[in-house]
């Protein structure tokens, strides 16, 4: 296993991207930083995360054949390596909110970006960059339902055998992806899906609350809700938002 040990950088998802251009290297090359100064969360936010306390890293995977149409599954696999890898010692209830974030009962331990390039239909290569709450106690109070596993469980982790197995847990999901088994990575992520077929209050794109139930995922990894009418509505990532998270 290749890990890049860095003290400080802007982001590891922009330092293993501009690597990846300039030299050739292994699929499942990672970058970890003790510090990042610009990391980047989903949608153009910022990830913040207090210097030495946490795991900020980003693995190189290379694929073979691996569709553009199909790319919500590796989504799908890494948020399951993240959580078979943290679940060790937690009592709590520890869940996937979908699209990736990890959360335990209602507050974000781990985020995942995950940067796709791409040749024509495929998908050549992938960034998965992760962000994992796990020494931080206090957060900055722009940020809401937000904890770590210090938190959760009490205990102090060892971060690079946490992150060894975070990767080797990973790599074993990410192999369904490439041995095409869908149909099993999107029954697993359901199974940990968080408020999966419950009543959930939800809000829309332009701050409007409503109630609905999470039925599905399609096949393009957007969220399908059954609406209080029984109808069913498919949304993506900007189109809605968990009320209570
Ligand atoms: C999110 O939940 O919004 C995704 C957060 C992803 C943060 C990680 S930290 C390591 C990697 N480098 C980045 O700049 N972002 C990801």
């Amino acid at each position: 296993m290749n890990i890049i040990k860095l003290d400080a950088i802007d982001s590891t998802n922009s330092y293993i991207k501009k690597l990846s251009n300039e030299i050739a290297i292994e699929s499942y090359t990672v970058v970890v930083a003790n510090h990042q100064t610009k990391g980047r969360g989903q949608l153009g936010t910022s990830w913040l995360s207090e210097k030495g306390k946490n795991l900020t890293f980003s693995i190189l995977i290379k694929f073979k054949d691996f569709k553009v149409q199909n790319q919500f599954y590796l989504s799908m696999a890494v948020s399951l390596g993240i959580l078979a890898s943290i679940k060790n010692g937690i009592s709590s209830s520890l869940k996937i909110k979908w699209p990736n974030d990890i959360l335990s009962v209602n507050n974000k331990v781990a985020g995942i970006l995950i940067e796709n390039i791409l040749r024509g239909n495929f998908i050549k290569q992938s960034v998965i960059g992760v962000g994992l709450n796990v020494h931080q106690k206090v957060f900055p109070e722009s940020i809401e339902n937000v904890t770590s596993l210090k938190n959760i469980s009490g205990n102090n982790y060892d971060m690079d055998e946490l992150l060894r197995h975070l990767i080797k847990m990973i790599k074993f999901y990410v192999r369904y992806v490439e041995k095409k088994e869908f149909k099993t990575l999107k029954n697993l992520y359901i199974n940990s899906l968080y408020n999966y077929n419950k009543p959930t209050m939800f809000k829309d794109k332009k701050g409007e609350i409503f109630l609905g139930k999470i039925i599905d995922i399609s096949e393009s990894g957007r969220l399908v809700v059954e609406l209080e009418n029984k109808k069913t509505c498919k949304f993506n990532l900007k189109e809605i938002k968990f009320a209570s998270c």
